[in-house]
């Protein structure tokens, strides 16, 4: 049986994480680590949690010992458009925290899921069709983290055997917790207005093609990834893996299909802009499906529907 933490467990992935995570091993056999916002509901009720500040090496090394912790799920970051106001905090935070998590790991002998992002890429990567190993020059300062991140991990493991594992996720649509501060946001925010005003303005423009994927495909990638065979993995550090790519005519459209008196404008936001042209419209993910089997479940069409049903739900019973 596993023992895990999860560091930023009331986090858009965190909060789906730690439960699905409940559900496959034993509610009291996950730890939900968090910060300042303590968890609520189902999460704080069902298992353990614990304060696990990622930049406090002290906590972690706490909590790991008293509940022989084994795997540690470290999501604790600062998206991408947050981080270019702040980027200091995105660095001790992407990079002070996976340190703490890396040195822990290495001697408390535990396997770390550390997510990179479709934001490791730019200033030279092709965009389309995004090979697993290519040129990585991101110009934001997450996406700096991400690639530090990425080398560290394969450090730790080449260097001390520390069992480091990744995937560098696309955009995540949800519909539990919102996601905060990143580019791909109004992929999720879309769908919230959409049942809420029937409008929506979007930052980015007309033909800016992004890696999407629903967060029931997120989790599952994150926990394939670390129940998969050790001798099978070639990469570690980090997995392209994709589901869906779409701009935002594409995503409107499909919610007309709903929602027939939809309205999209656009008011496109320079830096969120900038910021989307430098990644990749699709990446190729074949290795991670070679690897350890990656095979997403969910498309725009499925996703739509599903999310459009939950959000509806939510705001007839007044919830947003
Ligand atoms: N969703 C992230 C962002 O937009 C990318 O990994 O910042």
């Amino acid at each position: 049986m596993k023992n895990i933490l999860v560091i930023g467990s009331v986090g858009q992935i965190g909060s789906e994480l730690t439960l699905e995570l409940r559900k496959r091993y034993g509610n009291n056999n996950v730890v939900a680590g968090f910060r300042s916002t303590k968890p609520v509901g189902e999460l704080l009720e069902s298992g353990p949690a614990e304060i696990v500040d990622a930049t406090n090496i002290d906590q972690i090394t706490e909590v790991v010992k008293k509940y022989k912790i084994d795997t540690i799920y470290n999501l604790a970051a600062i998206l991408s458009a947050v981080g270019e106001s702040k980027p200091l905090a995105a660095w001790n935070v992407g990079i002070g925290g996976l340190m703490n998590c890396l040195e822990v790991s290495h001697e408390y002998n535990c396997a770390l899921f550390t997510p990179s992002s479709i934001g490791a890429f730019g200033g030279g990567t092709p965009l389309d069709n995004t090979p697993q190993d290519t040129i990585q020059r991101p110009q934001t300062m997450y996406g700096v983290t991400k690639v530090t991140g990425e080398l560290l991990s394969d450090y730790y493991h080449k260097r001390f055997g520390v069992d480091t594992r990744s995937v560098r996720y696309p955009g995540i649509i949800s519909n539990v917790t919102l996601p905060g501060g990143g580019t791909t946001d109004y992929a999720v925010e879309i769908y919230y207005e959409a049942v809420k005003t029937g409008k929506f303005v979007c930052p980015l423009g007309k033909g800016t093609f992004l890696d999407m994927m629903y967060m029931p495909d997120a989790i599952d990638a994150a926990i394939d990834l670390m129940e998969a065979d050790p001798t099978k993995l070639v990469h570690r550090n980090s997995f392209n893996v994709t589901a869906m790519s779409f701009d935002p005519e594409i995503i409107s459209a499909e919610i007309k299909k709903h929602l027939p008196s939809f309205e999209m404008t656009y008011n496109v936001e320079p830096m969120k802009q900038a910021i989307a042209n430098s990644w990749p419209n699709n990446m190729d993910d074949s290795c991670a499906r070679k690897e350890w089997g990656w095979n997403p479940k969910w498309n725009l069409e499925k996703m739509t529907v599903d999310m459009l049903k939950v959000i509806s739900d939510k705001h007839a019973k007044g919830l947003i």
